[in-house]
């Protein structure tokens, strides 16, 4: 990348003669593996910048705010909800959303987990609950059964009644322990 310097530049120069001047940045970040730039507003949310500026639509919104775990993302590997957070607090910051997580053009085994394991039944949470997950393992890649309700707290479900997506985290932990010899 060239250069994740900040720079604000006001919106609105060269408009109308006493338009309000909205502050704006020009983001620098990696997403999904590719270093980018955008020109936003400083306001702009993260969800909002990953959905509408990047086209990122796999990231969902499905409270007022905080509440459901739907839009969580991983910055520099860590968990973190995108309708709370600026998109300019991530500059310079790896960013991953549930489409970066595939391997190769396919399903990884977390997602082929959620997958054959029934941890999805509507899909709307299953990106949160993914990308969460994935934090997890990158952690801790054993959890128990409460290691991943603690980790996962945060995201919700209507449908599922959570069973099967704890299986699902199971089923895709013994994967990645097996593939990479951890476990016979
Ligand atoms: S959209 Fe519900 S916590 Fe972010
Ligand atoms: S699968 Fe429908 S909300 Fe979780």
């Amino acid at each position: 990348m060239t250069s994740t310097t900040a720079t604000t530049a006001q919106a609105g120069a060269g408009g109308a003669p006493g338009a309000k001047k909205r502050p704006r940045t020009i983001l620098g970040l990696t997403l999904n593996g590719r270093e980018r730039e955008d020109l936003i507003p400083d306001g702009l949310l993260l969800l909002d910048y990953l959905r509408e500026v990047a086209g990122l639509t796999g990231t969902k919104q499905g409270c007022d705010g905080g509440e459901c775990g739907a839009c969580t993302v991983l910055v520099d590997d860590q968990p973190r909800l995108a309708c709370s957070t600026l998109a300019v607090q991530v500059q310079g910051r790896r960013i991953e959303t549930v489409e970066g997580l595939t391997e190769g053009g396919t399903m990884s085994p977390l997602q082929q987990a959620f997958h054959e394991s029934l941890g999805a039944q509507c899909g709307f949470c299953t990106p949160g609950m993914i990308t969460a997950a994935e934090a997890l393992l990158r952690r801790n890649p054993d959890p128990s059964v409460e290691e991943i309700k603690t980790a996962m707290g945060g995201n919700l479900c209507r449908c599922t009644g959570y069973v099967k997506i704890i299986e699902s985290v199971q089923v895709a932990a013994a994967a990645r322990l097996t593939r990479k010899g951890g476990r016979s």
